[in-house]
């Protein structure tokens, strides 16, 4: 394992890499990475890199979402396979489809899309920015917002909007338990929930903090003292154990405790060794349609002009 760390080094030095890692990463992946990060520091740290190659130690979308922004560079995967089950539940063309049925709505999506739906975007969101984003509109702005249907109620109830919701959901958000995690805070009473708004409402409604991987950890480091339930991906804990070592964190139970279901076997797919080859052979490579790519970008760049 040293091996193989020592030569991932020396291999992005040589080339003159950069390694993202988002959150919900293996633990030894999110150590050797240079940035760890929610989508949008992602999505930032891509923008601004000088890097010549990009590997995004993520899933695709994330990987598509730097390819966009950094057209000349060159993004790599260490597993193409590694997808998303939010952006899978929302093909571009049934998507494009929705968005002509419903004129005069300005299309939200978040940032958990392929770069065909944000293509008929007007402006990306991640879950950081999701409610600035949208605050940011006129309160009686007619707004399309997609595929997040978890998100997008919970965006609607804290901003008053009525927003049109894509019905799209993520596979391990949607799985958390109420009736454990009522158990667990019964064995656990001084323990805080904290939630992803990817989580269904009758989860968010037990929730002490809801946000975003980036704030749930910042709130989990702002006050260490307490205890806290995590009702999101377990690969958070590896940050937040890391930056409170002392804090006790537990992970939210899926409904079947059996199936791991609170790890997104996706962002697991990416191992050191996949790592390593792909430093060392240069691919899997991300591709976009120039096309494509042409119309993604703006609605991301909008983003990023917002949250600046
Ligand atoms: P964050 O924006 O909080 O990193 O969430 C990304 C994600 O993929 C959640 O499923």
């Amino acid at each position: 394992m040293n091996d193989l760390i020592k030569a991932i080094k020396e291999l992005k030095k040589e080339k003159n890499a950069i390694i993202l890692g988002h959150y919900y990463q293996k633990g030894e992946i999110q150590d050797i990475a240079d940035y760890v990060g929610d989508s949008l520091a992602l999505a930032q740290l891509a923008a601004k890199t000088e890097a010549d190659i990009i590997v995004m130690c993520g899933v695709h979308f994330m990987g598509e979402t730097a390819k966009v922004l950094c057209p000349d560079k060159k993004v790599l995967v260490p597993d193409m396979e590694a997808g998303c089950s939010l952006a899978d539940s929302c093909p571009a063309d049934q998507f494009a489809q929705f968005v002509k049925e419903h004129p005069g709505h300005t299309v939200i999506s978040y940032v958990n899309t392929t770069a065909a739906v944000k293509a008929v975007t007007d402006v990306v969101v991640t879950s950081t920015n999701a409610r600035q984003i949208v605050e940011s509109f006129p309160e009686d702005e007619k707004i399309i917002f997609g595929p997040d249907r978890n998100l997008g109620n919970y965006i609607n109830s804290v901003t008053n909007r009525n927003m049109l919701l894509w019905d799209g959901a993520c596979h391990v958000h949607e799985q958390f338990s109420v009736e454990k995690i009522v158990e667990l805070k019964a064995q656990h009473p001084e323990a805080l929930v904290l939630a992803h708004p990817e989580c269904k409402s009758t989860v968010l409604k037990l929730a002490d903090v809801v946000g975003s991987t980036a704030a749930l950890l910042k709130y989990a480091v702002n006050h260490p003292e307490n205890t806290y339930i995590v009702a999101t991906e377990s690969g958070i804990l590896h940050e937040m154990q890391k930056k409170c070592p002392q804090t006790t964190f537990i992970p939210a139970p899926p409904n079947d405790s059996t199936c791991g279901c609170n790890e997104c076997s996706f962002m697991r797919l990416n191992t050191l060794e996949k790592l390593y080859e792909c430093l060392k052979n240069e691919s899997p490579e991300i591709t976009v349609d120039p096309e494509i790519a042409e119309k993604a970008v703006k609605p991301i760049q909008r983003m990023l002009e917002i949250s600046a």
